[in-house]
């Protein structure tokens, strides 16, 4: 059974303004929590809501709550700033929304642990400016009572999703759809030098990008389908040999664009075509990738 929220009013303070953890310690403060902040840098703490309180060291702002959130450039940061005020972490919980890998997380999980805090992993998949607002989620993973005790607090920043007690799902989850958007991002600054060798500028590509990538991400549920029947053989998939990526390479070469991104794909497909899988969905590919020892 899920716990009440207790963090009305709860103290809570956020180690590192950068761009997102500004974002993040300005809807605590507006969502009327005593919040305490500290960044290594002095100036990042200027322009803040009025009601922040700035710490002068990470050792006063991590006592001064007993809700303690790290968002800093990265695993190594959180270590520098968290090991030498270890001792002050028990009985705290720790929220940390820096982008981590799981292997990174579970270590930080672990370590809080001998430290004698609660870990609570966050993956933040927002800009900052999308923080407070629709559209924001943060995926969760590890202490389920931190979440239970504060989620009207974590929910100020956007729609909390727990991903379970391993504290490294959340940030697996993370990366895993970094890496979807990052690779649809390639696929559009490829795009956008193709038509860009004609002159076309890349604002005219968004337009139709937008409209057209927009239209496709409507078939993921259907793709997922064949990945987790691992029926590549079924009936109306897209073959492998339709899609076959020769004519995107030899056009993108013919207008002098790189192929260094699309090369990749197109080994992958012609791999299974050469083991026979020709008529087989495009799909097929992801027993490849799912398998590569890299
Ligand atoms: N921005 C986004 O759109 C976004 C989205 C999702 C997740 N995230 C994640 O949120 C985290 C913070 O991102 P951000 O956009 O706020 O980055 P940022 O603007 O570059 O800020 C980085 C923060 O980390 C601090 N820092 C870096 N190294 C440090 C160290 N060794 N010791 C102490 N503090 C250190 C910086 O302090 P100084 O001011 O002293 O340099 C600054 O407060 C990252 O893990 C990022 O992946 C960001």
């Amino acid at each position: 059974m899920m716990r009440a929220s207790i963090d009305s009013g709860t103290a809570v303070t956020v180690l590192g303004l950068g761009a997102m953890g500004r974002a993040l310690a300005v809807a605590l403060v507006e969502g009327g929590h005593p919040t305490t902040v500290w960044n290594r840098s002095p100036g990042r703490t200027e322009g803040l809501p009025e009601g922040a309180a700035v710490a002068a060291t990470a050792g006063d702002a991590v006592s001064a709550s007993p809700l303690v959130v790290t968002c800093l450039l990265d695993h190594a940061a959180v270590h520098e700033v968290l090991d030498p005020v270890a001792d002050r972490l028990a009985g705290r919980a720790l929220v940390n929304v820096t982008t981590t890998t799981p292997t990174q997380a579970s270590e930080l999980a672990a370590w809080a642990a001998e430290c004698g805090g609660d870990y609570l992993d966050g993956g933040i998949m927002a800009t900052p400016d999308m923080i407070g607002n629709r559209g924001a989620t943060i995926l969760y993973s590890g202490a389920v009572g931190v979440l239970d005790d504060h989620r009207a607090l974590l929910d100020l920043w956007g729609e909390s999703s727990y991903f379970g007690p391993d504290a490294g799902v959340a940030s697996l989850w993370d990366l895993a759809l970094l890496s979807g958007m990052y690779l649809m991002f390639a696929g559009f600054l490829h795009g956008a030098a193709m038509v860009g060798s004609e002159g076309v500028p890349a604002q005219e590509f968004a337009v139709r990008a937008t409209s057209f990538l927009g239209a496709m991400t409507g078939a993921f549920a259907g793709i997922a389908d064949v990945l987790d029947t691992a029926d590549y053989a079924g009936e109306g998939h897209q073959s492998l040999e339709f899609s076959d990526l020769g004519d995107l390479l030899q056009a993108s070469r013919d207008q002098g664009v790189s192929t260094e991104l699309i090369a990749p794909v197109q080994a992958l497909i012609e791999r299974q075509i050469a083991a026979g899988h020709g008529h087989e969905a495009f799909e097929r590919i992801y027993e490849e990738i799912r398998s590569s020892p890299t």
